[in-house]
């Protein structure tokens, strides 16, 4: 017997729920051959059980097939993740955690670093949906290669799509293409609220949500309406982009956001054909900003064209280069930011009670203008939609 044959046989193992195999996921960690008796230690991202009995079967069998006689395959899966422990008010109560990806700045790659996120904790054995909350730009659908589908609608409430393991909603799947919207404060709080409301997730562990730039009406309402158990600051290495993370930080400890850190895109640049990295915008400079908010570094993405095209066309680098480096340090980043997870729930949790509109019950908090207006206090619609009567 020999590795060759092994990997061979293995490579015939497809991981449960996605198209490729186990050796081109990388997982497939030692193998140890004597004569014909083999052993395999197959290390793998999901806590389901059912995956790893499927897998050590499905090995087992090709294993047999390729001529081994005594097989042992051994499956490392990382622990359960933990229920969620938040309290507050919560509209979206079969998401257990919610991740809100923040920049201060736009541009700086945060729906990349949501949509492969996303992608690496689903491919970690998690249940994911991604919600793409940036109702002005919506590109979620785009990278995710979900461009011109539209959802199914059932009754008043809309399924999401799936991609690369992943629920997704976006404001882009439901309007038309080039269509642009002009949205007014109580129309970007509605908005919010029917993507976590009235729209039919699963029972997620997580749902990550893209957000527009800045620290404006979309994040309050979100943390209103459901406990973010983290927030994810995206950040390029440039001073500029420096001083408005700061405010995207900020804006997580006014909302009580545990920070789970910072990640720093288009940190270096790795020339595709010699695969050496250069200094462009700097690197590392985020760090002690980081810890000037208690918080660390997730991960230093460089700029790579392959993350680029990978957008463009709706392949995330994460699934279609899970070798590569860049994948590597999303990968690393997911299970640092579920670490972090775990931790706040064993510690007891987030709460969003002390964050809530301090508007006495019956009385509207909407903030338009109308709403001041003596039609609204009588009971009537302000007449904006925002359904503050
Ligand atoms: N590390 C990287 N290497 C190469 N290209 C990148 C990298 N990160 C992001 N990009 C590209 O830069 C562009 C902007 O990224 P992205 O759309 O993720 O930013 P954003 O912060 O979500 O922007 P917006 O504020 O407009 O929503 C995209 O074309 C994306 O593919
Ligand atoms: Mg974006």
């Amino acid at each position: 017997m020999t590795e060759e044959i092994v990997k061979s046989a293995l490579s015939k193992v497809t991981y449960p729920g996605f198209t490729k195999d186990i050796v081109a996921f990388g997982f497939v960690k030692e193998i140890k051959i004597d004569g014909k008796s083999v052993s395999v230690l197959v290390d793998i991202t999901s806590s389901a059980p059912e995956v790893a009995h499927q897998i050590t079967t499905e090995a087992t069998d090709e294993l047999k097939l390729a001529g081994c006689e005594n097989v042992v395959i051994n499956v490392q899966a990382p622990k359960m993740p933990r229920e969620s422990s938040s309290k507050g008010k919560n509209i979206a109560p079969q998401v257990k955690n919610f991740i809100m990806v923040s920049s201060g700045k736009g541009g700086v790659g945060k729906s990349t670093t949501s949509v492969n996120l996303a992608v690496a904790l689903a491919m970690q054995g998690k249940k994911v949906g991604l919600l793409d909350a940036d109702i002005y730009g919506p590109n979620i659908p785009r990278m995710m290669g979900l461009e011109g589908q539209k959802p199914e609608v059932i009754g008043n409430k809309v399924l999401p799509l799936k991609a690369y393991g992943v629920e997704v909603m976006s404001m882009g799947s439901l309007m038309e293409e080039g269509q642009s919207l002009i949205w007014r404060g109580a129309m970007i709080m509605k908005a919010i609220e029917q993507f976590l409301r009235d729209i039919l997730w699963s029972d997620l562990d997580c749902l990550v949500i893209d957000m527009p730039p800045g620290t404006g009406d979309a994040q309050l309402t979100l943390a209103q309406s459901v406990p973010v158990t983290v927030g994810v600051t995206v950040t390029t290495p440039q001073m500029v982009s420096l001083d408005d993370s700061r405010r995207s930080l900020d804006m997580f400890k006014k909302l009580n956001i545990p920070i789970a850190g910072v990640v720093e895109n288009m940190s270096g640049f790795i020339a595709p054909d010699t695969g050496v990295e250069y200094d462009i915008f700097g690197k590392g400079t985020s760090e002690a900003m980081a810890k000037q908010f208690d918080t660390h570094i997730l991960a230093q993405i460089p700029i790579e064209p392959a993350i680029r095209t990978g957008g463009d066309e709706g392949k995330p680098v994460i699934y279609f280069a899970p070798t590569s480096e860049t994948a590597k340090r999303y990968m690393a980043a997911a299970e640092d930011l579920w670490v972090t997870i775990e931790k706040i729930n064993e510690d007891g949790g987030v709460d969003n009670q002390a964050i809530q509109p301090n508007t006495p019950p019956g009385v509207s908090a909407c903030s338009t203008q109308a709403a001041a207006a003596p039609k609204a206090s009588s009971g009537e619609s302000c007449g904006t939609g925002c359904g503050c009567h």
